[in-house]
């Protein structure tokens, strides 16, 4: 009799199954793995960092423990990120950061990486017009003029309490003494040794072989970040450390010039301010494209009770892919440097234009990506990266990412000055029409130009909610930034998840070409996918083995801050 109930309730699920619901979330096999990874959440009184490393949520913590603010915070961390993390924290890449004052204030400061004086349009195609691709990512030409010093700099002046020497004086002895090698780091630093090896033709601490537990001093950087600590800002722009780094840049190849460090600004810019039914939402604006691209799919699935369809449902999945695509088609032709390309951000995001984006989705048939180009509007003529998100005892938000672009960015190493370069160039569009190192197509808004910057996906995202701070989140991943920064915003307003259980969910990602919906691996129901191949989509698990690593904070409703440092990576939240 037993058995004969059991049989029954089994052909009942699986027929209701097939027929509803393919819409079904994760299956309990996979429910129980991700539970298993799951960390717990971080629950504090007054203040809060997330950061990829412990050392640097520590240092940001302990700068706010001595009274200082999320803005001196934001410099001792991200200049902890640059020794604890070399594999994207820097002194040689640029970052955004997006910031909500105690008093509701809101900014967003750009300190990307711009293109030398001496580069071109077609510095990457060789005489018959083919893009060489190795060019723009490793050695000397990929490197963009480093923006990060400028950038905590800029912080520090508008918005910093503390004294600089007082903000990095931590940093400074991390360097100095070291930092205890986790088991990702040695793993990525015994898959680089080789490049590094091949790269800089001369062995550095870098070219050591570490296991997990081994402590990596870094003294070049303790005593570059010395320098800068007494000199200031002009140390990097116009001093010794410029000096040096011009120096080495040349001898590998490199096109950047003293005259490019000393015209080198960060830039104060308005954020993207959007609201996604209560919520308002302010994210960067370009030269990022998450902000805008965030804001379009976002609004393209507002009116989809995606609630109702259920979190990860074959659905929902639908929904966000399609509305995925068309924002990452418009993303390839409209944006680029707005100091240099006219964005018409208003109508992109405006309610008439976007109504019409949809039309022609249906649950029948997945579009594809060939048969959709950017929304026409009339009279208009990677993964590599890390996230960090701070919340003071003030009141004070922020959400930074910075970046080398690809895992220690060019992997040039200067070892006199103890930091690695970007190899951001690669994120222009060296070809328009031809893929980057993240499969993204670019257009010629995204060209280059001497003194341009290139077209970013870091999202740095802050979200109100009834007029209050509510969230503060990011990610590293490339092109698959956008997509996790908005999953995580959904997992935590949509699904009632934790800010930890919103970041370490299960993540997909549409980017418009390649026409690939890319799961994690073994994290989704094979139904599912089974059913999103018969619709037409094309399945990908293999690929991305992980979609972005977020951290974020999250006001709860008594008013404690939870952080969410996700699974994915060393992830660390510490608050108090
Ligand atoms: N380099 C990755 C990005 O800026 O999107």
């Amino acid at each position: 009799m037993k058995k004969l109930l059991f049989l029954l309730i089994t052909i009942i699920f699986i027929s209701c199954k097939q027929e509803i619901k393919n819409t079904e979330a994760i299956s309990p096999e996979v429910t129980s793995q991700i539970k298993a990874d799951v960390k717990k959440s971080t629950i504090a009184d007054k203040a809060m960092v997330v950061s990829a490393r412990e050392e640097a949520s520590k240092i940001g913590i302990e700068i706010l423990k001595k009274g200082g603010n999320a803005f001196d915070a934001m410099i001792a961390t991200e200049m902890a990120l640059a020794v604890s993390f070399p594999f994207a924290g820097n002194l040689g890449g640029g970052g955004f950061m997006v910031y909500r004052t105690q008093y509701g204030e809101i900014g967003a400061l750009d300190y990307r990486e711009k293109a030398p004086l001496a580069a071109s349009r077609d510095m990457y195609l060789d005489e018959n017009g083919n893009f060489i691709s190795e060019k723009s990512k490793v050695g000397g030409m990929a490197v963009g003029v480093p923006g990060t010093i400028a950038g905590i700099f800029a912080v520090h002046e508008k918005l910093g309490s503390l004294p600089i020497e007082e903000i990095l004086e931590p940093v400074i002895a991390l360097a100095k003494r070291g930092f205890v090698i986790t088991r990702k780091q040695a793993k990525r630093l015994t898959h680089y040794n080789q490049v590094f090896l091949d790269t800089n033709k001369e062995p550095s601490i870098f070219t050591k072989a570490y296991k997990e537990g081994d402590t990596l001093k870094n003294s070049a950087l303790s005593t570059t970040l010395s320098r800068i600590s007494q000199n200031g800002r002009a140390e990097f722009y116009n001093g010794k450390t410029g000096e040096k780094l011009i120096k080495y840049l040349q001898s590998n190849n490199g096109i950047i010039t003293m005259q490019d460090l000393n015209a080198y600004e960060a830039v104060w810019r308005d954020p993207i301010v959007f609201n996604y039914k209560e919520l308002k939402i302010i994210s960067m604006s370009p030269p990022s494209s998450g902000g805008i691209c965030l804001a379009q799919i976002l609004k393209l699935i507002e009116p989809f009770p995606i609630k109702e369809y259920g979190h990860n449902s074959v659905k929902t999945i639908q929904v966000i892919t399609e509305a995925e695509r068309r924002a990452y088609a418009d993303r390839s032709f409209y944006l680029g440097d707005p100091d240099f390309v006219d964005i018409p951000v208003e109508t992109l995001l405006s309610d008439d234009y976007l109504s019409g984006r949809m039309d022609d989705f249906s649950f029948d048939k997945a579009t594809a990506s060939e048969s959709l180009s950017y929304g026409s509007i009339p009279g208009y003529e990677s993964d590599e990266t890390t996230h960090y998100s701070i919340v003071d005892q003030f009141g004070n938000a922020i959400a930074v990412t910075t970046t080398l672009n690809g895992a220690y960015g060019s992997k040039l190493y200067v070892k006199e000055l103890g930091f690695f370069l970007n190899n951001e160039m690669d994120d222009f569009s060296a070809k328009p029409g031809t893929a980057n190192m993240f499969g993204l197509v670019g257009g010629e808004a995204n060209s280059i130009a001497p003194q341009k910057r290139m077209l970013s996906s870091m999202t740095p995202t802050l979200v109100e909610k009834n007029g209050k701070f509510w969230m503060t989140v990011g990610t590293p991943g490339g092109s698959k930034i956008i997509t996790s920064v908005l999953q995580t915003i959904l997992n935590v307003y949509e699904y009632d998840m934790t800010m930890q259980e919103a970041v370490d969910a299960p993540r997909f990602h549409h980017q418009w070409l390649p026409d690939v919906i890319r799961f994690e691996p073994n994290s989704f129901p094979k139904d599912s996918l089974k059913y999103l191949e018969n619709k037409g989509y094309i399945v990908e698990e293999k690929k991305s083995t992980i979609i972005g690593k977020v951290d974020g904070i999250k006001i709860l409703p008594n008013g404690k801050l939870e952080g969410g440092a996700d699974r994915r990576g060393d992830d660390t939240a510490i608050g108090f």
